[in-house]
């Protein structure tokens, strides 16, 4: 399973927790993840990794 203490966004410090805790807070999208956590919106190098674990979260979370 994924680490979730490990930074996704090294440029804002976001965790895969702090994406997961924004998934189960609401955010179905990479877009509102974003929009939590600031991820992905400064150099964009860790969208791919986002965009990987916002479809992870959102799959476990409507089992
Ligand atoms: S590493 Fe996420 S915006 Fe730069």
């Amino acid at each position: 399973m994924e680490n979730l203490d490990e930074i996704v966004c090294t440029c804002l410090g976001v965790t895969g927790k702090m994406i997961k805790d924004a998934v189960d807070a609401g955010a179905g999208t990479v877009e509102e993840v974003q929009d939590a956590t600031g991820a992905g919106t400064i150099c964009g190098s860790c969208l791919d990794e986002v965009s990987r674990l916002v479809d992870i979260f959102v799959s476990e979370r409507s089992k």
